[in-house]
């Protein structure tokens, strides 16, 4: 199960005795482990090949054709690749998708994008909800929200759109570089000061 034995490791049995030096090979380890992160994702989202779910394109599909109808419109990078990322919580949270993708997205985007990936579901459910027995007007509780007409343009334009096997559907590798860049520095994290001083650090050393 664990191929890094080699690998210098902290000491403490319970964080309470955790000294400096611990923390110092964590961090170290740290640096590494996160800039993977856009190679776990993609990895993430390749678990979304082949499985249609019932739908007329498979769920890689539909976000690779979510993406490439916000790109091909001219939207920016970081949107683009909200729209890439939006569904990627289908696999680990069926009943709240959403939430799944936003909280991956969070650190990397603006809270426009967040919101907007985080509420999607609700939005989309304009289009469907009524066969479910649900009600599709439900986004309505967030008429007066600022961030209301991005949603609502993003379900219209993007994401309800990208069911068609007969569409554009640009390739991952495509997307790829455009993901490596959002994702990688984070503009929002608990961690954040931390992880602007190791870079000053580095660049002072380099
Ligand atoms: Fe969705
Ligand atoms: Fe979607």
């Amino acid at each position: 199960m664990d191929g890094h034995h080699d690998e210098p490791r902290a000491q403490f049995k319970h964080m309470e005795e955790g000294t400096a030096e611990d923390w110092k090979i964590i961090g170290q380890a740290f640096g590494g482990f996160a800039k993977e992160l856009p190679d776990r994702v993609i990895t993430h989202l390749q678990l979304l090949e082949g499985d249609c779910g019932g739908f007329p394109v498979d769920r890689l599909t539909h976000c690779l054709q979510t993406a490439t109808l916000a790109h091909r419109d001219g939207q920016d990078e970081e949107y683009v690749v909200c729209a890439l990322l939006h569904d990627i919580g289908d696999t680990l949270g069926p009943y709240n998708h959403a939430d799944v993708g936003a909280a991956l997205l969070e650190p990397f985007v603006s809270e426009e994008n967040h919101w907007m990936v985080k509420h999607h579901a609700i939005f989309q459910g304009y289009y469907f909800f009524e066969h479910l027995g649900l009600d599709p007007e439900l986004r309505e509780k967030y008429r007066d929200h600022p961030c209301f007409d991005r949603t609502v343009e993003f379900c219209a334009k993007y994401d309800a759109a990208a069911f068609d096997p007969e569409q554009e559907t640009l390739p991952l590798s495509f997307f790829e570089p455009m993901l490596r860049r959002v994702m990688a520095k984070p503009k929002r994290s608990l961690y954040k000061n931390k992880l602007d001083a190791d870079q000053q650090e580095q660049r002072q050393t380099a």
